[in-house]
């Protein structure tokens, strides 16, 4: 082979083994597959999730969890702050609610997941399931009683975009212990 050949076949060897290699191919990072997983939610879950630099930073699906979750719990206890704030102007019983038994819910929740993700990622896996239910619930109390509130939405519709982030995330962690076949 001439020289010009063995550049084009060393070209063509290197492009094989990048379009082979998932962590070089996917210019992703792994919050960004996790969110385009989450099909009808995904600009907004990019925008929320890179708001926060331990997220975007993330280089295993471990990591990401748990950063999602606590991420989670966070916004979980603003939105539960706002609920009991806005219910001393605005008394009703589904934003009491809200206040109460939905966000304590979610807030337990992400607490749970958090902790069982070493040892028993499917009840991490539930627990998320459980906080998205939490934000849901909340939805309906606030719907069923006419209360038009964008920031209350919004407030909802982050944490459960963040459920299903966790969720998603979660099931990565368990495929990724799966294929290394070793728990670590
Ligand atoms: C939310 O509603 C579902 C269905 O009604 C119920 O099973 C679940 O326990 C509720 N979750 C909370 C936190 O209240």
């Amino acid at each position: 082979m001439n020289s010009t050949k063995v550049s084009y076949f060393l070209l063509t060897l290197s492009m094989i083994l990048i379009s082979q290699s998932p962590m070089l191919a996917l210019g992703d990072s792994l919050f960004e597959i996790i969110c385009k997983d989450d099909l009808k939610e995904t600009i907004v879950c990019l925008q929320l999730l890179k708001t926060d630099p331990q997220i975007s930073s993330a280089t295993n699906y471990f990591d990401l969890s748990i950063f999602i979750m606590d991420f989670a719990l966070k916004k979980g206890i603003e939105g539960q702050n706002f609920f009991i704030n806005l219910g001393k102007k605005n008394p009703s019983q589904a934003i009491n609610q809200c206040a109460t038994i939905y966000y304590n819910s979610i807030i337990t929740a992400f607490k749970g997941g958090k902790r069982e993700l070493k040892e028993h990622a499917d009840i991490a896996r539930y627990e998320t399931t459980v906080a998205g239910d939490g934000s849901k619930n909340c939805s309906s109390a606030i719907e069923a009683e006419k209360i038009s509130n964008p920031a209350i939405d919004d407030i909802n519709d982050k944490m459960s975009i963040l459920s299903d982030a966790a969720f998603i995330a979660v099931v990565h962690y368990e495929n990724e212990k799966r294929n290394n076949g070793i728990g670590l």
